[in-house]
């Protein structure tokens, strides 16, 4: 056996449990070791699998400067993440098996959490042409999207989701009807109005969601709503579960916590698109979230580079970045005001994602891969967006003060992010081993 670590004293994050955790070689392990050759003391920090992000820009190929996929996953492990999806809109665009090999290779040389691609659904993103589905699977994408751009066409829509559903992938959507957002800048409302910016309205999302949960029934096909903004895609979404269809939905921190307000004097850190909408959107979203119309949680991690963001708002580009933001925004926004108990919270981060995306399963149960995370969900912390380990600054939260930190990141054993303070000098006697049992999830 390689090297073991032993975490103890930490709470297990369904149960809030005490619980001790070793793992070596990569993988949790069955007992604890008597003197293992790490002791990290977690000081009643809670202990869940590591969180997954299924929406994130990492902008390789092409866009090197905006992240990398080095930088990137160094983010995704700062916020606790030890797997991300990554999305397709690079240049170029992955809508080859050879671009998608690329990406797990260069993953797999710099990464510090495991990277799912996802292919194209039109060559070039351009709309006019699918894809090699079977070969984009084969090579490793986990699902298709043309995100950024919505697939204008119901027809291609509609062939899209037939051969993904052969291809056993979900389609990935990106909602927007073009000739509803065409020119637009920010949600169309009082703000916008003020400004003198034109509009996008809730509308040129909600009725392309509508058109294709029709093209979901009428395919049979998987389709995933990502990054829901407004009340009319929710109350759609509802439709669709209650019809039986095979459609789920993400939303986003930024649509819970802020509101079109945000954008203030023209802030390009408050403008993404979908765009942040209304107050009564804003309540829409924590409700859907609350009741389970929300599948999981996702953050539309969107770098760019300062000097990008550091133009007139119809300029800029859409997108802000979310990796390091994600668990402390649900916490301070989701947990505490009561919306969702922890464990469910962790559940939209962890289980749900991966059961939408059919990425490996992550229990921490005996010989599973140590993929986890431990974190003290009372910690507050100041956003500081020049410390970030992505490359991308561009972020409305910078200054607040969030509750939740990342204590550690470990990922296939290997410790991604943190630990700082917490080892301390083994015993060696059992002790540590003698005061806990561990919960029944965590052997089951
Ligand atoms: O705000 C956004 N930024 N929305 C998108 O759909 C794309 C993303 C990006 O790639 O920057």
């Amino acid at each position: 056996m390689g090297e073991t670590t032993l975490i103890r004293n930490a709470r297990w994050w369904r149960t809030g449990e005490r619980i001790d955790l070793a793992f070596s070689d990569g993988r949790v392990l069955a007992g604890l070791p008597p003197s293992p050759d790490r002791l990290l003391d977690a000081g009643g920090a809670v202990l869940s699998p590591g969180l997954v992000d299924v929406h994130v820009h990492l902008r390789e190929p092409g866009q090197g400067h905006k992240e990398t996929i080095e930088t990137g996953t160094r983010a995704a492990a700062a916020g606790g993440f030890t797997a991300v999806a990554c999305m397709p809109n690079t240049e170029p665009p992955l809508d080859r098996r050879e671009w998608i090999e690329w990406v797990l290779t260069r993953a797999r040389d710099a990464g510090s959490a495991r990277v799912h691609p996802m292919g194209a659904v039109t060559v070039g993103q351009r709309g006019e042409r699918l894809t090699e589905f079977l070969a984009l699977r084969d090579a490793g994408a986990v699902a298709l999207s043309d995100d950024g751009k919505p697939i204008a066409s119901a027809a291609m829509m509609r062939r899209a989701l037939e051969y993904a559903r052969d291809a056993g992938l979900p389609i990935v959507c990106h909602e927007e009807d073009p000739t509803l957002s065409a020119g637009g800048q920010m949600n169309e409302g009082p703000t916008a109005t003020r400004l003198g910016l034109r509009g996008i309205p809730g509308a040129a999302e909600s009725t392309m969601v509508r058109r294709d949960v029709e093209l979901a029934a009428l395919s049979a096909g998987r389709l995933h709503l990502a990054h829901l903004s407004c009340l009319e895609s929710l109350e759609a979404l509802r439709d669709a579960k209650r019809r039986g269809l095979a459609v789920t939905g993400e939303t986003c921190p930024h649509y819970w916590t802020l509101t079109d307000e945000a954008v203030g004097d023209y802030d390009t850190h408050a403008r993404m698109n979908p765009p942040l909408r209304s107050a009564r959107d804003r309540e829409a979203v924590l409700q859907a979230i609350a009741d389970g119309t929300i599948d999981c949680l996702a953050t539309d991690h969107a770098p760019h580079a300062a000097d990008e963001k550091d133009q007139p708002f119809d300029r800029a580009p859409f997108g802000i970045v979310g990796l390091e933001t994600a668990l402390a925004l649900t916490l301070t926004f989701l947990v505490e005001p009561g919306h969702l108990s922890l464990a469910r919270a962790i559940e939209l981060w962890t289980e749900a994602p991966r059961r939408i995306f059919g990425l490996p399963e992550v229990s921490l149960a005996p010989g599973t891969p140590a993929d986890l995370v431990l974190f003290d969900p009372g910690a507050e912390w100041t956003v500081e967006p020049g410390r970030f380990r992505s490359r991308g600054r561009n972020t409305p939260f910078g200054g607040w003060t969030l509750r939740g930190r990342i204590l550690l990141t470990v990922c296939g054993g290997e410790v991604t992010f943190g630990g700082d303070g917490l080892e301390v000098a083994s015993t060696g006697d059992g002790r540590d081993r003698a005061a806990v049992a561990p919960p029944v999830e965590h052997h089951a």
